[in-house]
């Protein structure tokens, strides 16, 4: 397996000089600030949190810092629904710093804006997908945001898998050699490298859905030593087995692609052997396969399941965690979760990495207390995924400094 390191390809932004004009220039720093929200609070701040050290950093090298991001998936222009400024407040405490706000209608004039605000170090633009133009990849757009800016900075992994101007036309607009990748980038393109040159790798698969997944499954189905499948998604490979599962959900439109998994793992592909099933009158009950009733309901593997798991476990020295293994919205579901975590403590603990991917994964772990099971939890979900499945990303071809082949993974 090829062990290239693809960080030394891309310039990191701490190569950027000290600013010879200190706060007159700025840098463009596009942000992954997509957090989810609930009622206007912030569930998960961990991209902003995350993002701040590179934020630091340029200012301490005497540059103004402009943040460029989006946020969900607006598709008619402004929508006040999705504005950013319902983040600036929580950008503000996190960064210790006042924000200058940038609103859209002054979004393509970011240099007028910061010659009129001198006393601000640090600006947020408002979400860059008001502009039809940034899904579309518009060299035009990036042309206007790229305008007297010093240099650009791509720290959000999590959204590099989008040929999205200010992901990729934005970074173009910039000679190499002021194109830089933040610090959260670097960690998980590291974190990311170190899957995908993995030695002994095991990987925990849950979810719901294989659809969205399925060219990382192929990869990953190659590549580990063993598969370990949980959530949602098992009860499709168990059907496409013939195996019943009640009234639990299966993708029936992905039973081929199931079957063609099933063919490629072969005896690698470890399947639930039990389950935590509800049962119409209200009761859990942890009940082998073949007495899953036709009207029960499972909700997560059961324990002679999680006793096998350990064991394949136990022999790895690379684990990918890759989607919930249970409901674990319910109370009744997190067994898995919290015994899961407890192992990989242990495990983590003897040098293995030990990597949780995807926002539900780490909401799963945050709330069983079980995050330091994990060396590293990526704030990236689709982004990660798709870098495991190809070992590049278009954000991250925008950056390259020099010619970068990516190599095959088997
Ligand atoms: C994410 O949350 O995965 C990223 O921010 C990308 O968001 P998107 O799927 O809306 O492009």
């Amino acid at each position: 397996m090829p062990n290239h390191n693809l960080s030394q390809h891309l310039h990191s932004w701490q190569e950027l000089p000290q600013s010879t004009h200190p706060y007159s220039q700025h840098v463009l720093v596009r942000v992954d600030f997509n957090v989810p929200i609930k009622d206007g609070q912030i569930l998960d701040d961990r991209r902003i949190q995350q993002a701040t050290p590179t934020i630091h950093g340029l200012l301490k090298k005497g540059y103004r810092v402009v943040l460029l991001s989006h946020w969900g998936r607006p598709k008619n222009g402004f929508e006040p629904a999705y504005s950013l400024k319902q983040i600036l407040p929580t950008v503000q405490n996190i960064l210790q710093e006042q924000v200058g706000w940038i609103p859209h209608e002054h979004s393509l004039h970011i240099p007028e804006i910061l010659q009129q605000t001198p006393h601000y170090r640090v600006y947020l633009v408002e979400n860059v997908r008001f502009h039809p133009g940034e899904t579309q990849g518009n060299p035009h757009l990036a042309q206007h945001w790229a305008q007297h800016a010093f240099a650009y900075v791509n720290e959000a992994f999590s959204a590099s898998h989008r040929k999205h101007t200010s992901v990729y036309h934005l970074a173009q607009c910039f000679p190499e050699e002021r194109r830089f990748m933040g610090s959260l980038f670097h960690q998980e393109v590291q974190a990311g490298m170190q899957i995908r040159n993995a030695q002994k790798l095991v990987v925990i698969q849950g979810g719901a859905k294989i659809g969205d997944k399925l060219n990382l499954l192929k990869t990953l189905f190659q590549k580990a030593e063993w598969i370990l499948i949980g959530g949602a998604m098992a009860n499709t490979f168990l059907y496409a087995k013939g195996i019943p599962v009640g009234r639990s959900f299966v993708e029936h439109t992905r039973l081929t692609e199931a079957r063609q998994l099933i063919h490629l793992a072969g005896n690698r592909l470890i399947l639930p052997i039990d389950a935590i099933v509800a049962l119409p009158n209200g009761q859990v009950q942890a009940l082998p396969l073949q007495d899953i009733p036709s009207d029960g309901e499972i909700i997560d593997v059961g324990p002679g399941t999680l006793n096998r798991w350990t064991q394949y476990l136990e022999q790895a020295r690379e684990i990918f965690w890759n989607g919930p293994t249970g409901k674990y919205e319910d109370e009744r579901a997190r067994t898995s979760t919290q015994t899961l975590a407890r192992i990989l403590t242990l495990i983590r603990a003897k040098g293995v990495f030990t990597m949780a991917g995807g926002g539900d994964t780490a909401a799963a772990l945050r709330l069983v207390n079980g995050e330091g099971a994990m060396t590293y939890i990526s704030t990236a979900g689709g982004a990660m995924l798709e870098f495991l499945a190809t070992g590049t990303l278009p954000g991250i071809q925008a950056l390259k400094k020099e010619p970068y082949t990516v190599h095959a993974t088997t």
